[in-house]
């Protein structure tokens, strides 16, 4: 088959899992691409569709299940798709796949991953044919001196049975880890830097389905860096099952040796540990951060916490699962290491690194897990303060060892474990976050933002989510952050330079959250005295250097403008806008003096002239970078004016429209302020009860009665209010009956 009659050919690839499996994903992607496939979005268009699996948990595997079982109709009508199972679950439960769909094509184990393309090769000559299967029947590895048999039978009786699927399984280790990844193009990207994991972890499937730990030659690992990074690549995340064992193994023929035997591998004296690795990726010139994924408590200690203060890419980020809190359950899980171990490394690394980031996973419900285990998890959690964990409830995986003990803890059980330990991280989470409101922090922009087509997206180093105001040009650079506010597990804030310019003449009322600002370093003159906030100065030297200056007017009349606008002195302002907007329309700065033309009006309490102004901005600058604030302020200026349901609809607007803003979480809070009303105020209670009393006594008279309650320095106040209304006639009327009962009134607001 030549690469013409290739190139037609389409490929649906969808993946479940860990990182390790998505960097599969894009190393098959790459060796597809190579062949000339391309990719297809869905599987009614493709030619082959492929599911790299994952077998962690169960839950993941009956995902893929329900997913590659939803293709049998397509599969019937489409007879010539070619339908093939990869990755973990393709290991482990071939024998059952075969049974259960037996509409799949090919199944293909991680460590076979390079023969897919010859897989796909041949159905397309040949469908699928009778005794088509390519496996020998290996026992699978087990651990070493292991009498453990259960799990081969199983394994055998899968590859013997013949069926027309075929398969490609009977690799144990994968023959290298080849440089053939296709990475998404972008700015962050996957390096697989060991296969497998030799650590058998009660629990855990991996070591089953992944094989033996092999570390990749350095110098491939560091070939493929430098690459990347002439590619513009600005960060690699470094992965393996556990990290920092990772050793170089030798190929070839002594490593097949080594897969056959389980015996380790000599090094020779030159490999590099995970340490030594770290440092040699440190020095490629381009990258700029490095990340690596995951680590083993009992093999990450002082010298990976030193190398993480010492190496200037490396970020303040470790995930390090603990699994549990309780030493009975840690050694049945075979982790190796105590709750004080790991207590302990925690220490140690804050010690070391203060403001790395810990995040980690957590397993409930393992095999004879009590109340007093949990409990001793839900404490170490507590005293440790993980900024982020993943919990997971216990399945049992064949052939890892636990699946041998009794799955006894009840399923609701688990469920509320679960809900306990995730509302516990959730408030840690969110104290953590919170620390980073008004500082800054250092973020990678990765890409747009989905939700809000003005804001880019990034992460900072402790890998958090942030998202801020920005063009795609900021895409692939590394920028100081300053955070206003969080929303979900995300940062929101601004780019310290821009939030001093955006319509300053509001950020006083936009209240504490709003950065101080910063000047412009080694700048001097009009601009550093406007963002010092020398508006006197700013607006003189403005007028002054306009006539003269022969670039950047456009910035001069905003910075004379907005100046003017802070003063009070809102004509000569306007006047300034006027002129940016009549003789430099295609100015950055045009749509903010429209901004800035609308806030005049609205500081100078003209809210109709304001809200006309807000009006034209959005109208006018349809791709604006501030509709929400625009729409915020066209809410504030209708809520000035007493049009109540007009306000409630630009708030809720900016809420569901620009949920990441910052003005969202302020419609937000005004919004459940209950203020955007007429209502009538007959008294202000210290104590609910007699806040309660009067409500209940007004309700029985059929009054629209509610109580609203109320905190300011700790102290609670409970205010009963009766009706609700847009007009503030009917407030009126009301209020009359009301002082009729001898109650007394105050309309509000
Ligand atoms: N049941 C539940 N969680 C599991 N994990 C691994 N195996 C199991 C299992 N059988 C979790 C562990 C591991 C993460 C990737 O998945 O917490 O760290
Ligand atoms: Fe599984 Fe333990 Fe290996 Fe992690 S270290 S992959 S949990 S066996």
């Amino acid at each position: 088959m030549n690469n013409k009659e290739m190139q037609q050919k389409k490929v649906f690839l969808r993946t479940f899992g860990c990182q390790m499996n998505s960097r599969d994903s894009e190393e098959i992607t790459g060796m597809l691409f190579e062949k000339g496939y391309s990719l297809s979005d869905s599987p009614e268009d493709a030619d082959v569709v492929l599911f790299n699996t994952c077998s962690v948990r169960k839950h993941a595997e009956d995902r893929a299940i329900g997913n590659i079982g939803a293709l049998q109709r397509l599969k019937k009508k489409k007879p010539r798709l070619i339908i093939g199972v990869v990755g973990c679950m393709a290991k482990a439960r071939k024998g059952e796949l075969i049974k259960k769909l037996p509409h799949i094509d090919f199944i293909c184990a991680p460590a076979n991953m390079y023969e897919i393309p010859e897989i796909i090769e041949r159905l397309i000559r040949n469908g699928k044919q009778p005794n088509d299967e390519i496996a020998s029947s290996v026992a699978p590895l087990l651990p070493r001196n292991d009498n453990y048999r259960s799990a081969a039978t199983d394994y055998v009786s899968a590859t013997t049975s013949k069926r027309q699927t075929i398969l490609a399984i009977d690799k144990e280790n994968r023959p290298e880890i080849k440089n053939v990844a296709y990475h998404k193009k972008g700015i962050s990207a996957l390096v697989t830097i060991m296969e497998g994991c030799d650590n058998f972890c009660s629990y855990c499937i991996v070591p089953y389905v992944r094989g033996r730990e092999v570390g990749r030659p350095s110098e491939s690992i560091i070939d493929e860096i430098r690459a990347l990074a002439d590619q513009g690549y600005k960060e690699v995340t470094l992965l393996g099952q556990n990290v920092n064992s990772y050793k170089e193994t030798a190929y070839s023929v002594e490593r097949i040796a080594y897969s056959l035997s389980a015996v380790r591998c000599p090094l020779s004296a030159k490999s590099r540990n995970f340490i030594n690795l770290l440092e040699a990726i440190n020095k490629i010139n381009g990258i700029e951060r490095i990340r690596f994924l995951t680590s083993h408590p009992k093999d990450a200690g002082e010298d990976l916490f030193k190398a993480m203060r010492d190496l200037d890419k490396v970020c303040e980020h470790l995930h390090l699962p603990l699994q549990s809190g309780s030493d009975r359950l840690l050694k049945s899980m075979n982790r190796g290491y105590t709750a004080s171990d790991y207590a302990r490394k925690a220490e140690l690394l804050r010690k070391y690194v203060p403001e790395c980031a810990m995040t980690t996973d957590i397993i409930v419900g393992y095999p004879g897990e009590t109340e007093e285990d949990f409990n001793a998890t839900k404490k170490l959690m507590e005293e440790i303060e993980f900024n982020f964990a993943f919990i997971f409830k216990y399945s049992p995986r064949p052939p890892a060892r636990a699946s041998e003990l009794k799955d006894d803890v009840q399923k609701k059980d688990k469920e509320e474990r679960n809900r306990i330990l995730l509302e516990l991280q959730e408030s840690i989470s969110f104290k953590k976050e919170k620390e980073f409101i008004g500082k800054e922090t250092e973020v990678l922009i990765e890409n747009t933002c989905r939700k809000e087509e003005r804001k880019v997206m990034g992460r900072n180093r402790q890998n958090l989510k942030v998202a801020l105001v920005g063009k795609n040009d900021l895409i692939g650079k590394l920028k100081t952050v300053k955070i206003n506010s969080i929303f979900g597990h995300t940062l929101v804030g601004g780019l310290t330079a821009l939030m001093v310019l955006f319509g300053p003449a509001f950020f006083n009322e936009a209240d504490a959250r709003t950065p101080e600002p910063r000047p412009f370093q080694g700048k001097s003159g009009t601009e550093e005295c406007f963002v010092l906030g020398d508006y006197e100065n700013a607006a003189r030297e403005a007028a002054k250097t306009l006539p003269l200056a022969s670039a950047e007017k456009g910035k001069l009349y905003y910075i004379s403008g907005t100046s003017l606008n802070k003063l009070g002195r809102y004509e000569p302002a306007r006047e300034n806008f006027k002129s940016l907007i009549e003789n430099y329309p295609k100015s950055e700065y045009a749509p903010l003096a429209q901004l800035g033309i609308a806030d005049s009006y609205y500081l100078n309490e003209d809210y109709r002239a304001a809200a006309e102004e807000y009006e034209k901005y959005i109208t006018g600058y349809p791709k604006s970078e501030a509709a929400a604030t625009a729409y915020f302020r066209l809410g504030k200026c209708a809520q000035k004016e007493g049009r109540w349901q007009s306000a409630r609809n630009y708030y809720q607007k900016v809420k569901t429209e620009y949920p990441l803003s910052f003005e969202a979480q302020m419609a937000s809070e005004t919004l459940s302020e209950e203020i955007l009303y007429f209502t009538v105020q007959v008294g202000s209670f210290g104590k609910k009860s007699n806040a309660l009393k009067l409500c209940d006594e007004l309700v029985k008279k059929g009054y629209d009665a509610s109580i609203l309650k109320t905190q300011s320095d700790g102290q609670e106040t409970y205010r009963v209010r009766v009706g609700r209304s847009d007009a503030r006639a009917e407030a009126e009327e009301l209020a009359k009956r009301l002082q009729a009962e001898g109650l007394p009134v105050k309309i509000l607001p």
